[in-house]
């Protein structure tokens, strides 16, 4: 048996960062986004336990933890646990998602080989179970599984989804190097000592998602991350500008960056402004629409 499992990035349209909880992580409001980008998990059956991965041409492979210190060995040990069973299989995972780059490719990966194993065991593991052990995985790996566009609350595994009618167009600029998350967690420590217990809420942002206008979205989108991300990158600051002269309704950095994605009016618009910042050195950039399926099944045979 072969099955591929495809799980998408997030762009974070929110991102309330309050003050450190006492277990040392931030208590967050966010509104996540699924957005065409996708990583995908193929797996086998096999008698012992092998993981491969692979990368396209722009990606720094070496960015990219390999097998015993990935993400998806962590899945694997976990879900076989909590099965009480071994874990075996042969599993790929072809990226396309930026690596440390603030769209939980990570999680993409997690919540894909969850979903993976899970038939390639053939354990049915019910929903809950499948969210709970995400959320042990990682912050963002709930809503992997979930996509769509969603309320994350806690450190952002506590996922609800959002009534979300509209068709959102971004431009996504990766940038060569990645940023550590905890890094830029640490970075906004520093630069916001008297943040709130309680993060900003989305109550702007829910309401522009509601009302399906995309200028409306624009002007609500917020990431109290931003500002310690290009702290520590200041060309993000220049990029950001230069999108949002070129056209773009509005540019971001995306959760704890470096990636920046920039809104659009249409897909048009979004194809339009891509070949614009590729043709101002920016090497590759992407389109893409949200939101979109969280992790599911591609092929089976
Ligand atoms: O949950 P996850 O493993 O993805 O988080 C990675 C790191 O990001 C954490 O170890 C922590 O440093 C930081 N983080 C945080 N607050 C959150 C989510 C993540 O401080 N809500």
């Amino acid at each position: 048996m072969e099955l591929t499992v495809r799980a998408p990035a997030k762009i974070n349209l929110h991102l309330g960062v309050g003050a450190p909880r006492e277990d040392g992580y931030h208590p967050l409001v966010t509104v996540y986004q699924a957005v065409g980008l996708y990583d995908d998990v193929t797996a086998r059956q096999a008698s012992d336990w092998a993981l491969g991965v692979s990368v396209p041409d722009w990606m720094d492979a070496a960015a990219v933890p390999t097998s015993g210190d990935n993400i998806v060995d962590r899945v694997a040990d976990l879900l076989a646990a909590h099965h009480g069973i071994e874990r075996t299989g042969e599993v790929h995972i072809a990226k396309a998602i930026p690596v440390a780059g603030g769209m939980a490719g990570g999680s993409a990966d997690a919540a894909a080989a969850l979903v993976a194993l899970d038939r390639l065991w053939a354990v049915r593991t019910p929903d809950d179970d499948l969210l709970a052990l995400a959320a042990q995985l990682g912050s963002d790996v709930p809503f992997a599984l979930l996509g769509g566009t969603a309320l994350g609350t806690g450190r952002g595994e506590l996922v609800e989804p959002v009534d979300d009618r509209g068709t959102w167009w971004w431009v996504v600029v990766p940038a060569d190097v990645g940023l550590s998350t905890p890094e830029v967690y640490r970075h906004f420590d520093r630069m916001f000592p008297d943040a709130p217990s309680e993060p900003v809420p989305a109550d702007a942002l829910l309401q522009a998602i509601a009302e399906g206008d995309a200028w409306a979205l624009a002007d609500a989108l917020h990431n109290d991350l931003e500002a310690a991300a290009i702290d520590l990158r200041p060309e993000l600051g220049a990029l950001i500008e230069a999108g949002e002269e070129a056209g773009a309704l509005r540019g971001l950095v995306s959760g704890s960056g470096p990636t920046c994605v920039f809104l659009c009016g249409s897909a048009d618009h979004a194809r339009s402004l891509a070949g614009d910042l590729a043709s101002t050195g920016h090497p590759v950039v992407l389109a893409a629409n949200g939101p979109v399926a969280g992790a599911h099944l591609v092929s089976y045979a």
